[in-house]
């Protein structure tokens, strides 16, 4: 979709569909106003309503969006009008569509732009690469918006509409990747992923295979990855080098392309959906994707562990003992806890490029579904100043954080008899035992540890930017979280 903006008043310039977005404590324009019984628009969030205005406006279909109480409203309002409008545009086939920018809306310019663009483009989005013989109606595209906004605002909506672009596209690769079907993402393909992103953006690619993984000590890994006919990888991004005065920041991302839980196998009703438990690592590749396109003054360093959970005569099993790269051991007890045993790789690795922060992603716990259901995704933090840059940039996104404790009765959890730590530690706060057995490879570095397992998919969309299946969450909140820092 193509967005652009002008300076104008959107009831007197659009000629098709034009958008108007209203508060519920206050007045519409007199122009829209009259067309319509006061009580059949509140305003209120979410809230839409179709006039056909036959000549009051310029435009022939005048749509308005609820965007609530004025004080209210947030740049994930903005981003929700938006998706709402797009659908509604799809919806009676408008191929361009026209927003009015509200002038008193309580965001600056910047923000405004990247919560449109990103909500025009996300509600848009849909994963139909497997489907057949759909109807014209439902292949139809939006392909332009003009955006509205007064002469003051112009030069900010437009940059935040490109950042927003930006993001957007981001996201939607996160959710592509999550998308594809297991058998087709790969964690070769993974591999192939980083590579062409190498070659889209100008980041530097590594990708080891299982000979090189091998050889270098990767065994929590090799032993998730042993049972299945898809070879794991290890991949690394690298985006600006280091310098005098850039902080280094490391993504980790769990890339289980099937977890079935291996051995230790899940339910038919529990493993469905999960091509989707390499969410953390597709955020990971969103992010990176934004923060070459943006070119932020940072030196990040993107981490995939990729393997896929498979039952098999080589699979790993119950009660066997893994020495990771750290040469810490880990006893398993369960093979359907493998995420953090092939994140304990990762994090070890993240070490050697002294980075100021650590921030890693996955879809690690069901118990995270219980505590938080699908609203927030999980934080478990060893450093204080961290977690609340992690939190601001969730407030910021709209993809809001919950942090849980980390005491010491919470590691003490995930000791073993035979081994340093042992891969479950019960049911009682297992979504904590989980990052408390992650927070045991970092060293000494800031870590925070973001569980998405409730944020990462949707059967059922509760937000009119969400599509079923991938969210692409973390790509948002990250690429916020990074902004933040560059700053
Ligand atoms: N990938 C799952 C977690 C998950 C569950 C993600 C539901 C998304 C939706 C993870 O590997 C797993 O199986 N975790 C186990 C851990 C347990 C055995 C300690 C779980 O949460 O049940
Ligand atoms: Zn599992
Ligand atoms: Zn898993």
């Amino acid at each position: 979709m193509n967005i652009t903006v002008k300076s104008g008043n959107v009831l007197r310039e659009a000629s098709d569909l034009a958008v108007l977005a209203a508060f519920e404590d206050a007045a519409l324009p007199d122009a829209a106003a009259g067309l319509l019984e006061p009580d059949d628009f509140r305003g209120r969030a979410g809230q839409t309503l179709l006039l056909y205005p036959r000549g009051a406006v310029a435009a022939r279909r005048l749509l308005l969006v609820g965007l609530g109480k004025r004080d209210k409203v947030t740049a994930e309002s903005v981003r929700r009008a938006a998706a709402t409008a797009v659908r509604q545009a799809r919806e009676l086939q408008v191929a361009a569509l026209s927003i009015g920018v509200v002038d008193d809306l309580p965001l600056d310019g910047a923000a405004t732009g990247q919560a449109l663009a990103e909500g025009l483009h996300l509600g848009a989005y849909r994963y139909w690469k497997y489907r057949t013989g759909l109807t014209t109606e439902q292949t139809f595209v939006v392909e332009s918006a003009t955006v509205y906004t007064g002469d003051e605002r112009e030069a900010d909506v437009r940059a935040g509409i490109a950042t927003g672009q930006i993001v957007a596209r981001g996201v939607m690769f996160a959710r592509d990747l999550v998308n594809s079907p297991g058998y087709a993402m790969t964690p070769a393909r993974m591999g192939e992923e980083a590579i062409e992103l190498e070659q889209r953006v100008g980041l530097k690619a590594t990708v080891l295979d299982k000979a090189q993984l091998t050889e270098q000590g990767f065994g929590g890994i090799l032993a998730v990855g042993q049972g299945s006919a898809n070879d794991p990888r290890f991949i690394i991004m690298e985006y600006g080098a280091a310098q005098e005065g850039t902080p280094t920041i490391c993504l980790v991302g769990k890339g289980l392309t099937f977890d079935s839980g291996g051995l230790s196998i899940k339910p038919a009703e529990a493993m469905d959906t999960m091509k989707s438990d390499m969410g953390g690592s597709a955020a990971v590749f969103g992010a990176m994707q934004i923060v070459a396109e943006l070119g932020l003054p940072l030196h990040v360093v993107g981490l995939v562990s990729s393997a896929e959970n498979m039952p098999s005569g080589t699979s790993y099993r119950p009660g066997d003992v893994v020495t990771t790269l750290s040469g810490k051991t880990i006893e398993v007890l369960n093979t359907d806890a493998e995420g953090r045993i092939i994140l304990a790789d990762a994090l070890h690795y993240a070490q050697r490029y002294n980075p100021a922060a650590i921030v890693e992603l996955s879809t690690l716990t069901g118990a995270i579904i219980i505590a938080l259901g699908s609203h927030a995704t999980g934080m478990v933090a060893t450093d204080d100043l961290l977690a609340e840059r992690v939190s601001r940039a969730g407030e910021i996104s709209g993809e809001r954080v919950w942090q849980l404790p980390l005491w010491q009765e919470y590691h003490d959890m995930i000791k073993s008899e035979i081994a340093d730590l042992k891969n479950i530690g019960g049911r009682e706060g297992g979504s904590i035992t989980a990052g408390a057995f992650l927070a045991a490879f970092v060293g000494d570095y800031p870590f925070v540890h973001l569980d998405i397992a409730g944020t990462a998919w949707a059967g059922a969309p509760s937000k009119p930017y969400d599509a079923h299946g991938g969210t692409g969450v973390g790509v948002r909140l990250l690429t916020e979280f990074l902004r933040g820092y560059a700053q």
